[in-house]
């Protein structure tokens, strides 16, 4: 039997956004705002207005956490949704009732929220009037909101973070076009990751000064670069994508510090960021409480074959290569599957990384509505390959935590299917499909057996 630590955590994580929808929002985020402006973008037209009606259905969907023995859940506060007046912080009075009973209703069955503040969800008049994260004021801003967010629901709610995945809107807004505002603009891109790193520590900073009893933490997006071969040229490449993805957010994150390989870099290029000494300290003093890691899939790197003319983005250091020895799933476009990773991003936070408490705050298993099939005679839907790779993936993890790594839980992507950004419906990860006709949960077998997986703290080889 894989047992895993007493108190772990188990349950899954979904987003404001993602899972609310936008009825009584007083204002847009991003996602509201492009979604009007091309549809077409999105996959199957369809965009973040319903999603899985959160906002109406939480007490239901509670009670199917319960079902299947969640003891902890992650969501986000929409900062659109919760202040109505971005420079006064003047709150929405709706959704802080919203927010409390959502809150209340987690602890009364014995769930411990997990709340997350910024789940790529600038809005959109902070977008429009300021560039959002191009600007510091934006930065003030979001610490404002943080601000209102703890003395609302600080007494209840015992784990923060600030941030989910926060290279991600720096990739999809300002690098390769999959997030608003669309930009490709280097130089951006290292303000906003640097101004998000600042947002983050003056949050974490505000909320110590606030001395509410709770934690606080933030979650990143860890995934592993590996290299072809084991040739310098390979190294190096490996070496450079792991600096740009992982390590730009996790050393001034995790260690109040840049990395100075990236500095340099980026002042070769003519992209090193404004910054200022105050800001620097506030980032150095800002100290977390334990990280998040979300993780999916394996980075694989190889030399660049073919020299860029100028830096565009950090690929300009590698090029990506497909492992022939690979195992992919074929129900999200062959992504690589290696539950290793999961091993090899354990001891890199237990050995770098001071062996921070840490939580898998997000892994799952891709498939679609074909591949899941239709509901069966017992009622469920038959998603064993998902748990199949879940277990795999888990004997990982439980590897890691036998040789000491400070794991204290797991939340699958995710609880009911959401919306997921550009793709939509499309991709389907949840422990209860969302039939989108009726917004009907149908529970899938997975959540059987995570269900047993929650009650015994461990499972069966
Ligand atoms: C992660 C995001 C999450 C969801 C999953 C599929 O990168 O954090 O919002 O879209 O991917």
């Amino acid at each position: 039997m894989y047992k895993f630590p007493e108190g772990f955590f188990w349950g899954a994580a979904t987003s404001g956004v993602q899972s609310e929808g936008s009825k009584n929002q007083v204002n847009k985020s991003i996602w509201n705002y492009w979604f009007e402006k091309e549809p077409k973008r999105f996959s199957g037209e369809i965009g973040p207005d319903v999603v899985c009606d959160t906002y109406n259905k939480f007490k239901e969907d509670v009670a199917l956490m319960k079902e299947i023995n969640f003891n902890s859940f992650r969501t986000s506060i929409q900062w659109a949704r919760l202040i109505k007046d971005f420079e006064t912080g003047e709150v929405c009075e709706d959704a802080v009732r919203f927010y409390n009973e959502y809150i209340d209703e987690l602890l009364k069955n014995g769930v411990e929220p997990i709340i997350n503040l910024y789940h790529f969800d600038m809005p959109s008049e902070l977008q429009e009037k300021f560039g959002g994260f191009e600007s510091k004021k934006v930065v003030n801003l979001f610490v404002l909101f943080a601000q209102k967010a703890f003395e609302l629901f600080g007494d209840r709610v015992k784990y923060w973070t600030t941030f989910n995945e926060p290279i991600v809107p720096v990739e999809g807004g300002y690098l390769y076009d999959f997030h608003y505002p669309n930009k490709k603009d280097p130089k951006l891109a290292t303000q906003v990751a640097y101004n998000i790193i600042l947002a983050h520590a003056k949050t974490v900073n505000l909320y110590k000064n606030m001395k509410i009893s709770g934690e606080i933490g933030v979650i990143l997006n860890l995934t592993p670069s590996y290299s072809r071969s084991n040739s310098e040229e390979d190294l190096k490449a490996a070496y450079m994508a792991d600096l740009f993805f992982n390590r730009s957010f996790l050393d001034p994150m995790l260690k109040g510090e840049f990395p100075k390989d990236l500095c340099e870099i980026l002042k070769e290029h003519n992209l090193t960021p404004e910054t200022t000494k105050e800001e620097l300290k506030e980032i150095e003093k800002a100290k977390v409480d334990f990280l998040g890691v979300n993780y999916y899939v394996p980075r694989r790197v190889k030399a660049k074959e073919k020299k860029d003319e100028k830096f565009n983005n950090p690929e300009y250091y590698f090029d990506y290569y497909i492992n022939p020895d690979g195992r992919f799933n074929p129900y999200r476009d062959n992504n690589e599957i290696y539950p290793v990773a999961l091993y090899d991003i354990a001891k890199n936070v237990q050995e770098n990384y001071g062996n921070i408490p840490w939580y898998l705050a997000e892994i799952g298993i891709a498939m679609d509505l074909n591949s899941e099939g239709d509901v069966k005679e017992d009622g469920l839907i038959d998603d064993t390959f998902r748990t199949d790779l879940m277990k795999e993936h888990f004997i990982q993890l439980h590897r890691a935590i036998e040789e000491g790594s400070n794991c204290f839980g797991v939340h699958q992507w995710t609880f009911i299917d959401c919306w997921s950004w550009l793709n939509s419906f499309k991709r389907r990860y949840g422990f209860y499909r969302l039939d989108l006709e009726t917004g009907k949960r149908i529970k899938k077998k997975h959540g059987v057996w995570f269900a047993q997986l929650a009650k015994d703290n461990g499972f069966e080889k």
